[in-house]
């Protein structure tokens, strides 16, 4: 326990600390030890990582993370310390782990870490930031007919509650013609002179198309060139479904705003999620639960004066959490680095061409998603003929193969080839989809 620790320790618990106590300086995190080097060479390596029941095909792991070893063992490290000595292990740990938190996402998203504030889901981010958001008379939002309900539902709030109006556009007219030019050409024709917020998603989780954003990105930062600072469109992105999918720097991306639960494609603890904001895009944004950071929680106890502190750090919310699983995170960004982003990108491309090329083929079904890797990512989307959705999926899992019913207005069967499944897999789930039409 550091110097600034144990006062905080002293000041903020009120407690006045036995010697014995203070002399146990052994961190309980080395105390219980850690995890042994990973070897992730083969698909066979990483799907060891993994506790999933080996009975099933696991076609639907974007729903929930089940933890890899190392996310696992973090979280069990950091419970045990946790239920020892809740209170000296959270003084101990608290700030360090969450600096690394935020340095190995930042790491992995090629930016700042100070640019980044962290949530527990994509759920909890778009709803602080459009929550949060501060737009002036006559600004509106732009938003699609494709979003899933966390963005429509954060913006429906937000405009109830300070009655700013909300557009939304379809972005395509048949999934089946869609083309990259007509996605861009939508959403740039539609932004009027008084949209302040842009608000999308990367890839769709209700047909698997994905959009072209770092061009949408690129179109923006044209418009805002002849466009004043408080007028500037702030472009916002899901992108839960492309984090540990896509292989992208975060800096070349262009976006305002990116949000994603981390505890989806990327395997993090559940319960964990981020929101990056460039620094230009800040200030659109207000924190509306208050943040524990050591120095804000400080400045209102009257030991500091008040500081600066980046916005992302007050985005953070605060109240206490299910710690263990927040400072395991950083495990998650190590374990895809481990991998390899491009390797990862490569591999869910290949698994998922050959689930779409597979479907196309059949007669009784009908493909969604479109078959272009430019166009889609990690998740596929089909109907069969003369079944329901929930039925496929039924029939499946009575077969052993987990997949999912797209939670929207219109729904689909669908299904997300991952790290978690084989080729070979993929292939006993295709023969199984093919008997459903006999
Ligand atoms: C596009 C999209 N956004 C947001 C969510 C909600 O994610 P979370 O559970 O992390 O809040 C989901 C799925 O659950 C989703 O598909």
């Amino acid at each position: 326990m550091g110097a600034i620790h144990r006062r905080d320790f002293l000041v903020r618990s009120g407690m006045v600390l036995g010697a014995a106590v203070l002399a146990a300086e052994v961190p309980l995190s080395k105390a219980f030890g850690n995890s042994p080097p990973l070897k992730l060479d083969s698909w066979q390596e990483v799907r060891a990582q993994f506790q999933l029941s080996r009975d099933f095909i696991h076609l639907a792991g974007f729903f929930l993370a089940s933890h890899p070893t190392p996310v696992r063992a973090a979280i069990e490290r950091y419970r045990r310390g946790l239920e020892v000595d809740p209170i000296g292990y959270w003084f101990e740990q608290e700030e360090k782990q969450e600096a690394a938190v935020l340095r190995a996402a930042a790491d992995y998203l090629a930016v700042d870490p100070t640019e980044i504030a962290l949530t527990d889901s994509t759920t909890m981010g778009l709803g602080l930031l459009y929550g949060g958001l501060t737009l002036r008379g006559g600004q509106e939002i732009l938003t699609t007919l494709h979003d899933h309900y966390s963005t429509e539902m954060s913006l429906r709030l937000c405009a109830e509650r300070t009655g700013a109006t909300i557009r939304r556009i379809p972005l395509y007219d048949s999934l089946k013609h869609v083309s990259r030019l007509e996605l861009l050409d939508n959403l740039i024709r539609n932004i009027r002179p008084n949209t302040r917020i842009v608000a999308v998603t990367w890839v769709h989780s209700s047909t698997g198309l994905k959009l072209p954003i770092q061009e949408m990105a690129q179109a923006i930062h044209k418009l805002n060139e002849s466009r004043a600072e408080q007028d500037r469109v702030i472009f916002c992105v899901d992108a839960v479904h492309a984090l540990g999918v896509e292989d992208f720097r975060l800096s070349d991306v262009g976006c305002d705003f990116l949000v994603a639960g981390t505890h989806k494609w990327m395997f993090g603890p559940r319960g964990t999620g981020l929101v990056w904001g460039h620094q230009r895009a800040w200030s659109v944004v207000n924190a509306v639960i208050p943040t524990f950071n050591t120095q804000a929680y400080d400045a209102w106890m009257g030991l500091s004066p008040p500081k600066d502190l980046p916005k992302s750090v007050y985005m953070t919310p605060g109240g206490f959490h299910s710690f263990e699983h927040r400072w395991a995170l950083d495990e998650a960004f190590n374990f895809h680095r481990a991998i390899g982003k491009a390797r990862v990108t490569q591999r869910i491309y290949e698994l998922n061409q050959q689930m779409k090329e597979g479907l196309a083929k059949m007669p009784h079904v009908t493909l969604h998603t479109p078959m272009s890797q430019d166009l889609s990512a990690g998740i596929v989307c089909f109907e069969v003929a003369g079944m329901a959705p929930h039925q496929v999926i039924e029939q499946l899992r009575n077969r052993k193969i987990i997949g999912s019913v797209t939670p929207y207005a219109t729904q689909y069967a669908r299904v997300a080839p991952s790290l978690l499944t084989s080729s070979q897999e993929i292939e006993q789930a295709l023969e199984e989809i093919l008997k459903l039409g006999v």
